[in-house]
């Protein structure tokens, strides 16, 4: 589909710079867009520089291609909404990570076709965002007309689009949360755990950042068996146990503690004994700590 009419239910973070992006590089209309206000959908036409603004769904144009990129818990209220209008042959597409186009299912029953793609980036700035979207990970799944034809729009604006399973998402979005959600808490933790010993916040932050820079740095240079260190992967028994009984003073921390130890166990290539002897100091208590 060449130069597809598109309108925005929703035209926040991600809205905003999937749809400059699109009419900067010129292959795709911006119809019409519908936000929470009409100011507010007023300011993204602003940025975008293209688009009109609509105050609700049902007054809005016919398009090839409707993107719902509302916050995920009203992505179905919106497609009820939608339905409403005659959307036969039109695609519809969320960008939720979590929610697959199943959620969408009404408006495939209205003679739409449906997907879902996400593009694995943090929009927290606009700028920014629209600068480094390529090369972003988008991972789509959906009808087939509807992920030939979003895939080849953001392949257009440089993403990398690979194929997931729709009952797959959960376990996929939580991969996301592991490594950019909880490397923020695992920061955050560790620089407690420093401060906790009196020194000084700054410094603390300093010393985790360049312990996580040089340990994500040896990730993409070798295997991960091969970049980590530490009592796990030397099998100091008697370390891992002594820092268990310190952690006791933040039973949140002591069994984060024991549960990542239990998940690093397996980089390494100890005996059977002194991995059983390991397990036995992690999972010590673990439930009853919860
Ligand atoms: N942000 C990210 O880093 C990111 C990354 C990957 C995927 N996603 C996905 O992208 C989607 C959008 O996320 P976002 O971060 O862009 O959200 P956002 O910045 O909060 O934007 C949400 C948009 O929805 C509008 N909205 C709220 N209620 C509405 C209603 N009743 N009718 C019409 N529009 C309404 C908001 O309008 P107002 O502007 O008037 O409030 C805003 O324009 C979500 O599915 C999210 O999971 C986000």
């Amino acid at each position: 589909m060449s130069n597809p009419r598109i309108n925005f239910i929703g035209c926040g973070r991600l809205g905003k710079t999937l749809a400059s992006l699109f009419k900067t590089k010129e292959i795709a209309k911006i119809n019409g867009i519908v936000c929470s206000s009409i100011s507010s959908s007023l300011s993204a036409i602003n940025v975008i520089g293209d688009g009109i603004p609509f105050k609700t769904i049902s007054e809005l144009p016919d398009a090839n291609i409707y993107f719902i990129t509302t916050r995920d818990d009203i992505i179905a209220d919106m497609c009820d909404e939608l339905i409403k209008k005659d959307i036969s042959n039109s695609i519809i597409v969320h960008c939720s990570g979590s929610l697959s186009s199943e959620i969408l299912i009404k408006a495939k029953l209205s003679g739409g076709f449906v997907a879902s793609i996400h593009p694995i980036k943090s929009f927290a700035n606009l700028e920014e965002s629209i600068r480094s979207f390529p090369g972003t990970h988008c991972a789509i799944e959906g009808d087939e007309i509807a992920v030939s034809t979003i895939k080849d729009l953001f392949t257009k604006i440089g993403a990398n689009v690979f194929q997931i399973k729709k009952n797959e998402k959960y376990v996929y979005h939580a991969a996301g949360v592991i490594a950019n959600n909880y490397m923020v808490t695992l920061h955050h933790v560790a620089t407690q755990c420093y401060e906790k010993v009196g020194i000084d916040k700054k410094m603390a932050t300093e010393i985790v950042s360049k312990l996580s820079l040089e340990a994500l740095k040896n990730i993409n240079l070798m295997h991960h068996d091969k970049a980590l260190t530490g009592p796990i992967q030397r099998g100091d028994a008697m370390t891992i146990k002594n820092h268990t009984i310190a952690l006791s003073y933040n039973p949140i921390i002591q069994n984060m503690y024991k549960a990542l130890g239990l998940a690093t166990l397996p980089l390494t290539n100890h005996s059977k004994s002194i991995k059983e002897e390991i397990t036995e100091i992690l999972t010590n208590k673990i439930k009853s700590n919860l």
